[in-house]
């Protein structure tokens, strides 16, 4: 069984759980990185990141190699914007098939409430998001050790279970 976990982080709450995720589900880790970052500080951080998802613009991305259809697992993980996905994840997902590859997601956000996210994922994916295992997390970067471990362990038994104990 082969998983991929591959993230977009803008101020590393993402990269810390992704990291954590990889390492316990024994994953391949990828880093989505855009040609030009977007702000981390100012009005900017919100405005141009929050336009960019709610607008549907697609940042250029740098080259990543991976083919998430050669995995049977992927896990994609991100930072809410705007009750959506973080931009560079849209440029991501409309430039790679997923083919047959089960997908999971794993959000960051200040709220802690990703439903929304989701579904503008499963949409973005031709996926019902029922389908979807999916760990939403508050800020993860900022979270007591113990409380994200316990959070990326039962995630992990999640994805084991629906792959039938199989990795
Ligand atoms: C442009 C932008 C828009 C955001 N919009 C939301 C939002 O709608 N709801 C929310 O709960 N958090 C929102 N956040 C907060 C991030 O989702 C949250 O801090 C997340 O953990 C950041 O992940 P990262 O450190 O990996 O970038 C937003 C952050 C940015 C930069």
């Amino acid at each position: 069984m082969r998983s991929a976990i591959i993230f977009y982080s803008l101020e590393g709450n993402t990269r810390t759980a992704a990291n954590q995720l990889a390492k316990t589900l024994g994953a391949d880790l990828f880093e989505i990185r855009t040609v030009k970052e977007y702000p981390k500080k100012g009005l900017g951080k919100f405005l141009i990141g929050g336009r960019d998802s709610s607008f549907g613009r697609l940042p250029a991305l740098q080259p990543l190699e991976v083919n998430p259809a050669d995995y049977d697992v992927v896990v994609l993980a991100l930072p809410m914007w705007a009750g959506k996905a973080a931009a560079p994840i849209n440029s991501f997902i409309k430039s790679h098939d997923f083919g047959s590859s089960k997908v999971a997601l794993m959000i960051s956000s200040a709220s802690g409430d990703a439903g929304s996210c989701a579904k503008d994922l499963a949409a973005k994916l031709g996926r019902s998001v029922g389908n979807m295992a999916t760990l939403s997390l508050t800020n993860p970067g900022r979270m007591a050790p113990a409380e994200l471990t316990e959070q990326v362990n039962g995630f992990v038994r999640t994805l084991r279970g629906e792959a039938g104990g199989a990795f």
